[in-house]
């Protein structure tokens, strides 16, 4: 008999994580996935931590009780970098959290700067302050933090177009720097590679683009050989993951290209 594929719980405030989501069925196309957006409590990089912790461990722990997943991942770098102890501790199963790629942008960069595009809350964070202590303090790191690019990226996973001249005002401290000053920038909040070509083109002397989607993606693939699951027993034809929210879509949200994309085959609210 062939063995249960392994599940995989992939958690954002919104649609963000489906950036990691694609990384892991990439990689792993056997997983059975469920993503779920918090969008009842979106966005979440402008909330003051003691409430993100306390919204997001009670999520957690629901979706744990709901799915039993064997390994859940916190797709969110806000959520992480202030919440992952806390989750931690709520469930057995691995937690894989996403943080900002702070050391594989310091290796790789080659001008004396590096940009950090991430929330408001990601950017204040003490833990973003550590790594970038740890890794990269040999760096001028150029920080912006915008809750506006999610929303557009949110709003562009819904159908709609993000306006460039906005995106163009969000990335504009960036672009007092030539690229010869400037030449390496962190996606730190999992919603922006889905508008990683309007950045590109807003911000043509960027060389190196570094986000976590595929080191996540590695990660998932660590736990699965730990765990002895495997993450290729899913058939293609089988494949149907799932999506759930925890608050009734608007009727202007409208997610039918984003289900058939992903093969998210089930959709359902959790309301919590
Ligand atoms: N996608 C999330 C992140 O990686 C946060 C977006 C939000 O809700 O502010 O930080």
């Amino acid at each position: 008999m062939t063995p249960a594929p392994a599940k995989i719980l992939v958690f954002d405030s919104g649609l963000g994580g489906i950036s990691i989501l694609e990384a892991i069925q990439q990689q792993h196309p056997g997983c059975a996935l469920i993503y779920c957006s918090d969008n009842a409590a979106f966005p979440y990089g402008t909330k003051p931590e003691a409430q993100l912790i306390e919204r997001v461990g009670k999520v957690f722990a629901r979706l744990d009780r709901e799915f039993h997943p064997d390994i859940l991942v916190v797709a969110c770098n806000t959520a992480s970098t202030v919440a992952l102890p806390h989750v931690r501790n709520l469930v057995r199963a691995p937690v894989i959290g996403v943080v900002p790629a702070i050391k594989p942008a310091a290796a790789i960069a080659q001008t004396p700067r590096i940009g950090l595009l991430a929330t408001p809350g990601t950017i204040q964070r003490s833990y973003t302050q550590s790594l970038i202590d740890e890794f990269g303090s040999h760096y001028d790191w150029i920080k912006v933090g915008s809750s506006e690019l999610v929303q557009l990226a949110e709003h562009k996973m819904y159908g709609g177009i993000p306006a460039q001249s906005s995106i163009e005002k969000i990335v504009a401290p960036f672009t007092q720097f030539s690229a010869g000053e400037l030449d390496t920038l962190v996606l730190a909040c999992t919603h922006f590679p889905l508008v990683k070509q309007e950045l590109q083109s807003a911000l043509p002397g960027i060389k190196n683009w570094i986000d976590s989607t595929s080191a996540i993606a590695n990660r998932v693939g660590f736990w699965l050989g730990e765990l002895g699951l495997n993450g290729n027993t899913l058939h293609a034809m089988d494949r149907s993951h799932q999506i759930v929210f925890t608050k009734v879509l608007d009727e202007k949200e409208n997610i039918a290209q984003v289900l058939k994309k992903f093969h998210l085959g089930k959709t359902s609210i959790l309301d919590i």
